[in-house]
């Protein structure tokens, strides 16, 4: 089956004050139809600067990444994606309804059913009670329900979700961990990056390690992980075993041995 995302050989070097900054280093990874994958690395891997490339938001100087088989410099290739960025910057002046309905219409959805999908939309992130209040009042857990919600308007098929659970207590972690286990139910395919590596171990069928710009780990958490071990441990092992943050831009060869399960 064709892969949801192919990202093959891809390059991203940003400009800075200090001289350009290699984000990714000829990164490759395949995220496969209903596959909920959780997307890891330490600060700085990489991570957001994939995400934002299969946006469209930043160009690759090398390689290519493609979703649902149409390479993303095409924006027809964002039509069946849903998006929840880092750090959601809603209008604060806007009501979570009046969010869904002007996400919606950007879709080009009709008023009937764009009333209906939004209602049920507002019950599915538990915020129906506040749906009418501005956003500017909402809590952080709050926050990334609704752009969850807004994520899901136009019913995409492909998920992608940069630190979905980045600053919420317990229960706003779990209220998340709920809901991505809902759109695996759905059958939609979920990529996203997370920091929190039980949640990980708990939602997803497989997870990618990234480190350094580069691919270092993929595979089935029970694959990868031997009994006994935990993720945490695994991921430490493979991120070090790259040079971490002390040689960037080192090759990721050390890992190697760890790597077996990557399919290219
Ligand atoms: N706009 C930018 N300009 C310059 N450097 C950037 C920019 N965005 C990210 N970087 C750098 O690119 C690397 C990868 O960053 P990022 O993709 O945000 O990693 P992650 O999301 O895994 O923490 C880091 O070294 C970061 O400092
Ligand atoms: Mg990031």
């Amino acid at each position: 089956m064709e892969p949801v995302i192919d990202i093959a050989g891809l390059s991203v070097t940003y400009d800075s004050r200090h001289g350009p900054v290699k984000a990714l280093d000829g990164l490759t990874l395949a995220v496969q139809p209903q596959h909920v994958v959780g997307f890891l690395g330490p600060n700085g891997a990489g991570k957001t600067t994939t995400i934002h490339t299969l946006l469209g938001f930043v160009e690759a100087s090398a390689g290519t990444a493609r979703i649902l088989g149409t390479d993303v410099r095409h924006s027809i290739a964002r039509r069946r994606i849903g998006y929840l960025p880092e750090l959601p910057d809603f209008y604060k002046f806007l009501t979570g309804r009046e969010l869904l309905f002007m996400a919606g219409r950007l879709f080009g959805l009709d008023r009937i059913t764009l009333k209906s999908r939004v209602a049920a939309l507002l019950e599915s992130v538990d915020i129906a009670s506040a749906a009418d209040r501005r956003i500017g009042t909402y809590s952080r857990g709050m926050l990334q329900r609704i752009g969850i919600a807004q994520a899901l308007v136009n019913d995409p098929d492909l998920l992608i979700f940069d630190e979905p659970t980045g600053g919420l207590d317990p229960l706003g972690r779990m209220a998340v961990r709920e809901l991505i286990g809902r759109l695996r139910e759905q059958g939609k395919t979920v990529f996203f990056s997370s920091h929190e590596l039980s949640e990980v171990e708990l939602v997803c069928d497989r997870i990618a390690i990234v480190a350094h710009g580069r691919l270092v780990a993929e595979g089935a958490v029970n694959e990868l992980v031997k009994d006994g071990q935990s993720l945490e441990k695994y991921f430490l092992a493979v991120v070090r075993g790259t040079g971490d943050e002390k040689h960037h831009g080192t090759d990721a060869g050390a890992s190697t041995s760890r790597t077996s399960n990557i399919e290219h």
